[in-house]
């Protein structure tokens, strides 16, 4: 089966074509980075605008690289949420017109289901029970997946993602955004035992995590130390690169040691560690150790798949194909899709949860 991936959840337009599943024809991927960066964040507006002048030609592109046309595609997969309702609603508009004059099979796929997804290339096959920390601009969450397409939440940030952390950090220091990548670079030159920032106490003792204390205290650090955020084409000082390395260490402790303490408990047999933080090298070697300690593979998606992509969306989508799921011609997007379907009561009077 060929299935054309589309997504538009945030500032990346991608399209992506791709054979059962887990071969990768096309890949194409048309950041708005540039775009935002004057902002130091997304802009939801200029993003949306920019989703629909690129959605068509990021489309083109994706069969052109895959060699063929749209004749040959047999279903669509676009993601339906979370993320910026106008962002989203340009790819799920697109999606579905062409679905319907192609007359071939649609389905919306949850954002974060595709990153769980992203690691279905260039690794093994996942054996279930799996546990997964997504890790990314707008979530942080480890799931327990009993079985392939069952969710279970058994850890989430109660605040700010790990990603956003990096982004806020890297704009205090005055580091440019995004700010992971940044902060990993001036990390790698300093010395992460510089300052020992304290880890988040979940009062009612669940295995939960918790960013926005960590970056109050980046945040009171720098003032107390009097360290000036840099200008333009100003050199990143010793201090500012040890800073670096000791929030990123904080962040990637505490990610691994919350996914070590789980796995040990759960017993899973893949862990899987993916999202756009999972670029982060320092948080693959803490995965990788913790995996190795726990005797488990760990995949990780490659680094272009790691943050957002389209053909993570195709593979998601076929799993959901191949089960028989086809989008209702009433679909659209909805920032508020949760990937829970396990042990989840909804809520009195409300839409059942789906995924
Ligand atoms: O998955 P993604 O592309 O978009 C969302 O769904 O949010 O993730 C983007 C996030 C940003 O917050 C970015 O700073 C972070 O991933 N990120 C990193 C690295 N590369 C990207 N964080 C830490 N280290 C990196 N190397
Ligand atoms: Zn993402």
């Amino acid at each position: 089966m060929l299935s054309l991936g589309i997504g538009s959840s945030c500032d990346e337009t991608a399209a992506a074509v791709v054979r059962d599943g887990r071969e990768i024809l096309s890949s194409v991927i048309a950041s708005q980075v540039d775009l935002h960066r004057p902002w130091g964040g997304v802009v939801p507006e200029l993003a949306s605008r920019e989703h629909l002048e690129k959605i068509e030609p990021i489309v083109d592109e994706a069969l052109a690289e895959a060699k063929v046309t749209l004749r040959d595609i047999d279903a669509i997969a676009v993601t339906q949420g979370p993320g910026l309702i106008g962002s989203l609603l340009v790819g799920v508009c697109y999606a579905k017109a062409l679905a319907w004059g192609l007359d071939i099979p649609l389905v919306g796929i949850n954002h974060i289901e595709g990153h769980v997804y992203s690691v279905a290339f260039e690794n093994p096959q996942v054996e279930y029970p799996a546990l997964a920390l997504i890790v990314s601009g707008g979530h942080t969450n480890i799931f327990q997946i009993a079985e392939e397409g069952k969710y279970k939440v058994v850890s989430r940030t109660r605040d700010d993602a790990a990603g956003e952390a990096f982004d806020k950090v890297a704009k205090m220091l005055g580091l440019g955004y995004p700010g992971g990548p940044i902060i990993e670079k001036l990390a790698l030159e300093g010395d992460a035992s510089h300052v020992k920032f304290p880890r988040a106490k979940i009062s009612d003792g669940r295995p939960d995590l918790s960013f926005s204390g960590l970056k109050t205290a980046v945040s009171r650090h720098i003032k107390e130390n009097n360290i000036a955020p840099l200008k333009n084409g100003d050199a990143p000082s010793q201090v500012i690169k040890d800073l670096a390395a000791s929030f990123q260490k904080a962040v990637v402790s505490a990610l691994v040691d919350t996914l070590e303490e789980l796995a040990t408990e759960l017993q899973p047999k893949t862990l899987i560690v993916a999202g756009g933080v999972a670029c982060n090298l320092a948080l693959r070697d803490a995965a990788e150790a913790a995996a190795k300690r726990l005797g488990l593979p760990v995949y990780f998606p490659s680094k272009h798949l790691s943050t957002d992509n389209a053909a993570m969306i195709a593979a998601a989508g076929y799993f959901h194909l191949k089960n028989g799921e086809r989008a209702d011609p009433a679909m659209t997007a909805d920032i508020t899709l949760r990937l829970q379907n396990v042990d989840v009561e909804p809520p009195k009077g409300s839409a059942k949860y789906r995924l």
